[in-house]
């Protein structure tokens, strides 16, 4: 039934593996100021309080305690057994998805684990925490390396590889996120624009705003692996019909 699948997903399908989502309660935004750490005027202000922020993050997903769920496991397995393309568009900037085994991955919003020289643009694996000694290897002077992350008022990474696969895409599927981030937010219209069929996943209703046609209304961890049997059986989403 489906040939090109384009699957975006946010913070809610890491919340059962104990990451922080944003805007939930208790969420990050309710205990931290976006001014602060999510834009590039917070760290030219305090570099070390965003440093701090983002080395708290990775010592986290790095602790040992966060794994993959079954929705970042399921996503690994349609991209291994599909017979069509699939690209999977995260705002997450953790490595859950790679951890799983995803490889056609975009890491729109940018990734924890690395550095960016703000000279060269060139990005490292951190192998320490951000800090006045971590500096990238491509410059002379070597430069303090920034957080690769994009910030408020910074482009996306990956915009045109995005376009040209929502506009080819036959399915769009969005998992836990709440939408209100441009330009991901606005995925859903180009998709629906494009004749795609659109589908979300998240804990909580549609509002009767929704720009998804279908929406399922649970845990990322038990509808995601639901939804990959389906779209592997060849199933239409939205009939339990063989197509
Ligand atoms: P949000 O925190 O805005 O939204 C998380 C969504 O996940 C909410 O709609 C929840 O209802 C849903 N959710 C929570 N737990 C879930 C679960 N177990 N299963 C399914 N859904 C669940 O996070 P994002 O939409 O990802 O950007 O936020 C978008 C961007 O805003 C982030 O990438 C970040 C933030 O500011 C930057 O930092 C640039």
């Amino acid at each position: 039934m489906y040939r090109r699948i384009v699957v975006l997903t946010g913070a809610g399908i890491s919340a059962e593996s104990g990451i922080k989502t944003f805007r939930d309660q208790h969420g990050l935004w309710e205990e931290h100021h976006i001014e602060d750490v999510a834009t590039p005027e917070g760290y030219a202000r305090d570099i070390d309080f965003v440093e701090r922020f983002y080395n708290t993050r990775l010592e986290q997903l790095n602790g040992g305690d966060v794994a993959p769920n079954a929705a970042h496991v399921a996503l690994a397995k349609l991209e291994a057994e599909f017979d069509g393309e699939l690209l999977v568009i995260t705002q997450n900037v953790d490595d859950l998805h790679e951890r799983a085994g995803s490889l056609r991955l975009l890491h729109m919003h940018g990734e924890l684990a690395k550095g960016r020289c703000p000279q060269s643009l060139q990005t490292f694996v951190l192998r320490e925490p951000f800090g006045v000694d971590n500096c990238c290897t491509c410059c002379i002077p070597a430069k303090r390396l920034r957080p690769h992350i994009v910030w408020f008022g910074e482009m996306p990474f990956g915009m045109d590889r995005i376009h040209d696969a929502l506009d080819h895409c036959d399915l769009f599927i969005a998992i836990g996120t709440s939408g209100t981030v441009y330009p991901a937010a606005g995925f859903v219209d180009a998709a629906n624009h494009h004749g795609a069929q659109t589908v979300e996943v998240n804990l909580v209703e549609a509002d009767r705003h929704s720009q998804f046609q279908y929406h399922l209304t649970g845990k990322a961890g038990e509808i995601v692996p639901q939804l990959v049997e389906q779209i592997l059986a060849g199933k239409v989403i939205g009939s339990d019909k063989p197509d």
